[in-house]
């Protein structure tokens, strides 16, 4: 994975962002090892604290409070801030935190057809593989984390 705008020393607190199976928890996880930031797994956090609406069948998804989800993680990293832990987390749904707690933003992206097969291998349902390439084609997620503030960088996987 080529992560040229990455830079050599990250900052306290990184997001990653990006459609689904593009590559986040991949890069997070990585980076986390080699820059000693603690990972969280938003999906682990949305299990504990019962952030889950309810179920959407047809798109085969969970629905999530974004509002509430930004305020535990906004919770999450003044503490690590306090106990002087860095933090990088994962989830499509990172950039709602608010960009003056954020460091840096990470969005990751890849090539449709990459993305496609991706998600195929992972099992998803039609509808779902359509809907986060089209999230992917128009570039919702990064372009909701530049509209939001973040500082943003974009990492092709
Ligand atoms: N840089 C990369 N090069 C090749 N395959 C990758 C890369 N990053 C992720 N993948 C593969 O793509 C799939 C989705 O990656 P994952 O990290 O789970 O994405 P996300 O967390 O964004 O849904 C996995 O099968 C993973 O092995
Ligand atoms: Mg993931």
């Amino acid at each position: 994975m080529r992560t040229p705008d990455i830079p050599k020393r990250l900052p306290d607190i990184v997001i990653v962002t990006g459609t689904p199976g593009t590559g986040k928890t991949t890069i997070a996880k990585k980076l986390a090892r080699k820059h000693n930031l603690d990972y969280i797994d938003v999906n682990d956090i949305v299990k504990e604290h019962k952030l889950s609406e309810g179920y959407d069948r047809k798109r085969k998804t969970r629905i999530v409070d974004e509002k509430k989800l930004a305020k535990i993680l906004e919770s999450i990293i003044k503490q690590a801030r306090k106990e002087r832990r860095r933090l990088i987390i994962d989830s499509h749904m990172s950039h709602c935190i608010d960009p003056k707690l954020v460091d840096l933003c990470i969005v990751t992206r890849t090539s449709l057809r990459k993305l496609a097969n991706r998600l195929k291998r992972k099992g998803y349902h039609k509808a779902k593989i359509e809907e986060n390439l089209e999230c992917e084609i128009m570039d919702i997620i990064l372009e909701e984390a530049k509209h939001a503030g973040h500082k943003v960088k974009v990492v092709e996987t």
